[in-house]
Formats: structure tokens, sequence, C-alpha cells
């Protein structure tokens, strides 16, 4: 198997008014090639931070450390000039709102050949054919007369049906959606999720999906990774962690929510407690404030990553078993 993104120890600190936030703190993740990942966890937990470090987008005031690679290459080893090709070579992304991806006043056809500036040697007859044709895979209809169009001219679904075509036309070995369906009506996003699972085969790489929806994440996911205020406290095979969750956290969400395969919902069920602070973060383990299984242990030592069955596990009672 070949680890198309792999991260180790990694963290993101942004410089707050309030001082530094230590947004997202530790995280050992691997991805193979081929494989959708998912990743979980409650609002302000770090999903959105660790992709825009993925894609190199994060802003100026985040500072990174430990090691994330992309294939070969240590991503922030590299200079910003060649994070920036990269990004436009072999990462590509869907954002939660589909306007951010798409200029008001330009026509789609001139901006999904314009998507396509990096790719050498094809002229734009070539591109425009390219790109009506990526229209018809991700199941536009009538793609040529869409090409003419502005983007207000299209509905929500079908305009985050181009921006996935307009991600795709790069070739990326990585696709990352930052909650890609959270704007679009439960018909609209249960076909956009149906059109990522068709173009999985045609994505020569691997994509990461960022979801408040663990139906979402039976439905569509190889591998889902769960975060909780800013740090990874499960991943593995999607089959093992909702089948046999083992982290207390992954076992309250899927507690809180038993029909969580069947009516997915957009939101993450309630779990009694609050999410700490990055200001305040708890000694120990990073749950154990809200922990129905908490020992003395998890209050004092934070527990490492360890390999359990298929999965990775952060905690203490785990590593006692
Ligand atoms: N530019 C920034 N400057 C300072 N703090 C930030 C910045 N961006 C994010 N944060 C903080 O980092 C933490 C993680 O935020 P992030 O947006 O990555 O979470 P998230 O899991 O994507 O949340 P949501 O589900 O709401 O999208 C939060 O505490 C947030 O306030
Ligand atoms: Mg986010």
């Amino acid at each position: 198997m070949t680890a198309i993104i792999d991260m180790n120890d990694f963290s993101i600190t942004y410089a707050g008014e309030r001082g530094p936030v230590p947004a997202v703190r530790g995280v050992n993740l691997t991805l193979e090639k081929g494989r959708i990942l998912g990743l979980v966890g409650e609002s302000g937990s770090g999903k959105s931070s660790l992709v825009s470090a993925m894609l190199a987008l994060l802003p100026k005031s985040a500072k990174v450390s430990g090691r994330l690679s992309i294939g070969a290459d240590d991503l922030y080893a590299l200079s910003e000039a060649q994070r920036r090709a990269m990004r436009g070579q072999r990462l590509a992304t869907v954002s939660q709102d589909p306007f951010t991806a798409l200029n008001p006043v330009i026509r789609i056809g001139a901006q999904l050949v314009e998507f396509q500036h990096r790719l050498k040697g094809i002229s734009r007859s070539q591109k425009l054919e390219r790109a009506r044709e990526m229209l018809a895979r991700v199941g536009i209809s009538d793609p040529g007369t869409r090409l003419t169009q502005y983007p207000h001219q299209l509905s929500g679904g079908l305009r985050q049906r181009v921006a996935i075509a307009a991600a795709l036309l790069v070739n990326p070995s990585i696709l990352i959606a930052d909650e890609p369906t959270t704007a679009l009506d439960a018909t609209t996003e249960a076909e956009v999720i149906e059109i990522i699972r068709e173009l999985r085969g045609a994505v020569d790489g691997s994509i990461v999906f960022v979801t408040h929806d663990m139906g979402v994440v039976a439905r569509l996911c190889d591998d889902v990774a769960v975060m909780y205020a800013g740090e990874l406290v499960e991943s593995g095979p999607v089959a093992e962690v909702l089948e046999r969750p083992q982290h207390p956290y992954t076992r309250a969400l899927l507690a809180c929510d038993p029909a969580r395969i069947e009516t997915p919902s957009r939101s993450l069920p309630t779990i009694p407690g609050t999410v700490p602070s990055p200001h305040a973060l708890p000694a120990g383990c990073i749950f154990s404030p809200r922990c129905g299984a908490v020992i003395d242990i998890c209050r004092s030592v934070r527990p490492a990553f360890l390999p359990s069955d298929q999965s990775r596990v952060a905690c203490h009672r785990t590593e006692a078993s």
C-alpha cells in the first residue's frame, strides 16, 4: 500500500488576539492511495484547519510543526512556490459554498478552461471539450449549454457539481471536500454523495471528506478519523470503527445517534458537557472531563495514539485492556 498523505505528530497553532491558539495537536494519520477518508468531529475540533494544512492553504497567522507528507514530499519543508505548484497540480478542493469556487461574472466554460491553465500541450478547444466531458461525468445533462451559462443560472446542486468537475479537471491525486453538501437540501446532498462515490474510480488518488454526519461516513468512506478538540482520538476502517468503536468519544457519538445510518443528520448528537477551549485545555486526556469511563491516569497523562485491532486509538482504557 502507498501512503498518499502521511502526518506525523503534526500540529497547527494560530497567533490569536488572546495569545496562541493550539488548534490541532500531535496528529498521526496515514491515508492510502485510492481510499476515501471521512474526517469527523464537532464544530471547532480542527477539521478545516487540518484539511487547509493538507492543501497548504493555512493563513499566515498559522504555524505548523511535525511532518505532513503528500506522496514523497514533506509539504512544509518545501518552498512557498513549490507548495503552490503542488496545490495546482496534485491537490484539489471542493468547499462548503460552491459560490466561492466560481466567479459570478464569468461563463462556466471559460472558468473551467481557466482551471486547467497548468495543463500543458492542450489547446483551448480541447480544454473546453474536457470540461464538457467532465460536466457529463458528474451527471449534468446538456453540458454544452451549461458551459455558456453563468453560475447564477444554475441551482445550488448543479453549482456544486460544477465545482466538483472543476476540481477533477486538474487530475488531482488528492481531492479534499470540506463539508461540500452542507449548503444543499437533503435530496441534492444524497445526489452529490452518489456522484462522489461513482467518481472514486475516476480519481486517481484519494479523497478526504469532512463531515459532521456519521451516516455520510457509513455510505461514502473507507476510513474514518475522529477529531475531538484539536486531537485525533480514533482512526481506522469505517466498518471497524462504526461497528466496534473503541474510544469513549467515538462510542458516545454513535450511541447518541442510534439511527445514524438510516437517517443521516446534519449535526453531531449532544454529549453532556462542553468541548474545552484551545485556551484552557485539560491536563492528561483531552476527553477526560466529559468521559464516562475516566480513570485516574486519564486526568494527568496524555494517552498515546496506539494501534488496536485494525484501528488506532488514544485511550488509556484501550491500552489497559
Ligand atoms: N485563522 C484563525 N485564527 C485563530 N484561530 C482560528 C483560526 N481558524 C480557526 N481557528 C480556531 O481553531 C479551532 C479549530 O477550528 P476549525 O475551523 O479548524 O474547526 P472545524 O472542526 O472545521 O469546525 P466546524 O465544524 O465549525 O467547521 C477553533 O478553536 C477555531 O476558533
Ligand atoms: Mg470547518
